[in-house]
């Protein structure tokens, strides 16, 4: 599979904008990419840096049903970009609920953007990942492929990968429904059966991770034997 029509573009406020801007008129399934983001946003109102080398990238999907499963399908798409590229697809894991670590520290997130009806049902998916640089001093420690010693593709190297192989989960998706998205992921996430934490910010439960609801919800058993179901916030290995 070839990579599908996408813009390239040398500098952009952030890539996710650009698309939701862009919404109505481009097609489902268009990418862009950006050499340099100047504000870049991560999950929880976070800066996401701008990292020249690095992938910063976004595509357009509209799709109706629960669309928020979709951050997984991202997921399962870079997890095999990234495998296929490094040859090393053992380093790298998935974690809830939107995070590719690599050696077990995150080196790239997924943020699912939309805007109101007035684009239907347009959904933004974008990418950030460290390719040639990682952030020193964040609040999470950060790592890049450079800095784990694996060759550093160039951003449009990573989406030649990454285009089609979102494509191939997306239409998986469409046609059979959350079931082997979960499975996929599961099969690659890190910490399952493990004990954690989830930062909710007013609360810390703590309990074993079991698995992904229908809704990507995080299933976590309380010490007390019930289920809860972790909708939204941070995941940690206790
Ligand atoms: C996270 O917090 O882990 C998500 C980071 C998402 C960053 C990407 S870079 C391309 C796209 N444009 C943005 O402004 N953010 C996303």
């Amino acid at each position: 599979m070839s990579t599908p029509a996408f813009t390239h573009l040398a500098e952009v406020g952030s890539t996710n904008d650009w698309l939701l801007a862009r919404a109505e008129t481009l097609p489902d399934g268009h990418w862009v990419i950006a050499d340099r983001q100047t504000a870049g946003r991560g999950r929880r109102g976070r800066a996401w840096s701008d990292g020249t080398g690095n992938f910063m990238g976004s595509v357009l999907v509209k799709a109706a049903g629960p669309v928020q499963q979709l951050s997984f399908v991202a997921a399962l798409a870079l997890h095999g970009a990234l495998a296929g590229l490094s040859g090393q697809p053992a380093r790298f894991a998935l974690k809830w609920p939107n995070d590719l670590l690599l050696d077990g520290i995150k080196c790239a997130g997924i943020l699912l953007e939309r805007q109101g009806s007035a684009v239907g049902d347009a959904l933004v998916i974008g990418i950030g990942v460290n390719l040639a640089h990682h952030p020193d001093g964040t609040e999470r420690p950060a790592t890049s492929l450079a800095a784990a010693g694996l060759p550093v593709p160039p951003p449009v190297g990573l989406l030649d990968k990454l285009a089609p192989a979102f494509a191939h989960w997306c239409a998986m998706w469409a046609r059979d429904g959350f079931a082997p998205i979960r499975e996929a992921w599961l099969e690659r996430s890190t910490g399952l059966g493990t004990r954690i934490v989830a930062r909710l910010g007013a609360e810390s439960p703590e309990g074993l991770f079991e698995g992904l609801a229908e809704d990507g919800a995080l299933l976590m058993r309380l010490d007390d034997g019930t289920m809860r179901a972790i909708h939204a916030g941070e995941v940690f290995a206790v």
